[in-house]
């Protein structure tokens, strides 16, 4: 497996590649890689000749300094991970200092409202770090096409309006989400859960369900309603927020529109953890 930790190298390698006709695909990671990012590796397999993972905790998106402090780091396992699923994906693994040099900030990027909503209404900031992460990679790897999750919807969302407004020649693929058996989602923060709040974490997706289910017959309003009143009596999981939304612009959905998409969106503590998760409606 290609480890590379420095941009030239890599920035060599893939060009090398896109020379001989190869079509790149990147999927962009933190690490602590589970089957929900396998799921993106799989889609970018069967798209491009090439994979490209980078794996980097990006410290300009955690608003928590805790939150980034404890976030889950493992490369020596994560690279046996990749390793088992295609040894030729090449890996860049770079420093904090190899993407920003000494100065550790963000860019500031007008995502028209994107950005106000939701996880970037609780998490001031966070995209901005995420864009400007995404910026430098998508500068240093220059894949054709990039996969990301639907779990992360409204980042999907801000990453798409980023290319735009950057005119960065890329490809955005969004892909569905993975969940465990029992429906929640899978993401690296799940590790930290205890296991009584592991137990009690599949509440979320049902409730999601729940909601899909209430849409046609109910008002936006009411659906939110059923949802936090459902959370109000969980005595493990606390919510954050649960929101009704246009599933393009990402605008609070008052009112229904009969040829719009609707999506719900929701975050919820359990314990220290905080798990988001969303579903289509429509
Ligand atoms: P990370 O949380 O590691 O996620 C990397 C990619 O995996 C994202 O596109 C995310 O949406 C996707 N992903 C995570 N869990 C998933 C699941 N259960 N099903 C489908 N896809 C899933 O998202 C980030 O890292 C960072 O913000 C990053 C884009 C790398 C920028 O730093």
């Amino acid at each position: 497996m290609h480890v590379y930790t420095h941009r030239p190298q890599i920035s060599a390698a893939v060009a090398n590649h896109k020379k001989k006709g190869a079509k790149v695909g990147f999927v962009p990671t933190m690490g602590a890689l589970h089957r929900g990012h396998a799921s993106l590796f799989d889609f970018a397999q069967k798209n491009c000749d090439l994979v490209v993972v980078s794996i980097f905790v990006n410290p300009t998106q955690f608003n928590n300094p805790k939150d980034l402090e404890t976030y889950p780091r493992d490369l020596q396992a994560d690279l046996a991970f990749l390793e088992g699923i295609n040894p030729n994906i090449l890996v860049f693994a770079p420093s904090t200092t190899t993407i920003y040099g000494e100065n550790v900030s963000a860019l500031d990027f007008d995502f028209d409202g994107l950005d106000a909503v939701m996880e970037g209404a609780f998490r001031p900031g966070h995209f901005e770090g995420v864009a400007t992460v995404l910026k430098y990679l998508f500068e240093i790897v220059n894949p054709d096409m990039a996969f990301f999750g639907e779990k992360d919807y409204q980042q999907l969302q801000i990453i798409k309006k980023l290319v735009e407004l950057e005119q960065i020649p890329v490809e955005i693929i969004g892909c569905p989400i993975s969940r465990h058996d029992d429906g929640l989602a899978e993401s690296s923060r799940n590790q930290r859960l205890s296991k009584q709040h592991r137990e009690a974490a599949p509440f979320i997706y049902k409730t999601l369900m729940q909601a899909k289910s209430l849409f046609n017959d109910k008002s936006t309003s009411e659906v939110e309603a059923f949802v936090e009143n459902e959370f109000k009596g969980h005595a493990l999981l606390n919510l954050e927020y649960f929101e009704i939304a246009n599933a393009n612009s990402l605008a609070h959905a008052s009112e229904k529109k009969a040829d719009e998409q609707y999506r719900a969106f929701i975050a919820a503590f359990a314990d220290e953890v905080r798990l988001i998760d969303n579903i289509a409606l429509n």
